[in-house]
């Protein structure tokens, strides 16, 4: 870029970061000098608020400090993203950051979803409040009306109280959904009778346009039966057959799968070297990625990155796929991941690597 443009760049982007600093700031100050009025109740409706929830003075009000946690982690991420967009970010960062929060990434065995913990921690602060003002306001007059001694009335309240706040802990954490569907492979080996007749008994499909499933990580093979289900990964065969699985269905089905051994097969010897090349190194004048840095030296993948595995796999299918990523047919690859790296591959590269997967392990 010209000087010229290299200055307005620099002006545009200064002004907007200072913008955005004081107009977050100005938000963050106005959130936490609500929540402080709040727990001080400075106004009239603060005031009423902290009466219906029966707060003694200078008593904060439960929950709340969780949420103030969050607007402040909010607003700084807010800030982080909004900064980086200003000076210019690719597609790919940005679908990654989308799909960061909505989708969410794996921590070791966990997936951590952050807008469900967001949902999670609000749902419970409410619940929390709500609690206390049944507790305080509502049980009270109805059990003081009843004919139970004065004790055991005292001991209900408290005792609800409690259950209260266990039931919003649990409510709390089940909206994390962080539980997944546990896959049973017995299960699965039953419910793969229909898919046995293109993808084979044990997963490894003869016709090499059906692919190889056995070996294929679980993590994987749900998340394709969920998308085809879905629609956000297109094809009429698997779109019908998807539509009929529920949850656990897919979730026994990968399992079953996945504990499967894949039979590998023959690469055609004229093209193991450019393949083998293009895997290992992927192809720098062109700007193709290493497949092996994703998809491990034998193809192995990464379940805890949801890379999948390919080694074995039929050429004329992963040529196929290479192909859709390519034209954008396939889209559901998080971040665009893989239509990055087929986007630069010519059709003899792709031919070369899909033979070179074929014997790959
Ligand atoms: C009529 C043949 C047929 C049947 C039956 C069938 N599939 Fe498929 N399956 C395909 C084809 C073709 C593809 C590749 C489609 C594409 O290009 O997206 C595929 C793709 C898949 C994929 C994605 C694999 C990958 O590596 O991304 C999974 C997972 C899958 N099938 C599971 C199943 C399951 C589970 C069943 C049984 C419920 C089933 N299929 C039944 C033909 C079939
Ligand atoms: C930056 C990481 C990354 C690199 C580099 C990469 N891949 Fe992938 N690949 C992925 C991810 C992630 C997926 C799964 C997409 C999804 O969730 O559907 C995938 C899926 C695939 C699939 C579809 C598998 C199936 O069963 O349908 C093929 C084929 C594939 N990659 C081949 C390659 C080849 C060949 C290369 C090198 C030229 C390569 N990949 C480089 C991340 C990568």
């Amino acid at each position: 870029m010209g000087f010229r443009n290299l200055s307005l760049y620099l002006f545009k982007g200064l002004l907007g970061t200072a913008v955005l600093a004081v107009g977050l700031w100005l938000l963050a100050s106005l959130l936490q000098d609500t929540f402080d009025g709040v727990d001080a109740g400075r106004y009239a409706w603060q005031r009423q608020l902290r009466d219906r929830l029966s707060l003694k003075e200078g008593e904060p009000v439960p929950g709340l400090i969780w949420l103030r946690l969050m607007t402040v982690l909010l607003i700084w991420l807010a800030f982080g993203v909004m900064v980086v967009g200003l000076w210019g970010y690719s597609a790919t960062f940005g679908s990654l950051i989308r799909e960061g929060i909505t989708e969410g990434f794996q921590l070791g065995p966990v997936r951590i979803i952050p807008i469900n913990w967001v949902i999670g921690i609000v749902v419970f602060s409410v619940l929390v409040t709500l609690v206390r003002w049944i507790r305080n306001e509502v049980l009270p007059e109805w059990v003081g009306k009843s004919r139970i001694e004065r004790g055991a009335q005292e001991a209900i309240v408290t005792i609800s109280g409690y259950v209260g706040i266990i039931i919003a802990a649990i409510v709390g954490l089940a909206t994390l959904g962080n539980a997944q569907a546990a896959g049973d492979a017995e299960a699965g080996k039953a419910k793969s009778a229909t898919c046995a007749a293109c993808h084979g008994p044990d997963g490894n499909s003869v016709a090499p346009n059906f692919p190889k499933l056995a070996g294929q990580h679980a993590g994987y093979i749900t998340k394709q039966l969920a998308e085809y289900k879905s629609g956000e990964r297109s094809n009429a065969t698997m779109n019908g057959l998807a539509a009929t699985l529920s949850e656990q269905d897919m979730a026994d089905l990968a399992a079953f799968y996945a504990a499967q051994e894949v039979k590998i097969g023959q690469a055609a010897e004229d093209k193991v070297a450019l393949g083998e090349s293009l895997y290992r190194a992927g192809n720098p004048a062109s700007g193709v990625a290493a497949c092996a840095a994703c998809h491990g030296p034998t193809g192995i993948g990464n379940p805890m990155a949801n890379f999948p595995s390919l080694s074995g796999q039929h050429a004329e299918y992963t040529a196929t796929q290479l192909k859709y990523f390519r034209s954008g047919e396939r889209a559901n690859d998080a971040g665009a991941m893989m239509r990055g790296v087929a986007g630069k591959m010519t059709d003899p590269e792709i031919e070369a690597v899909s033979q070179y997967i074929q014997g790959l392990h």
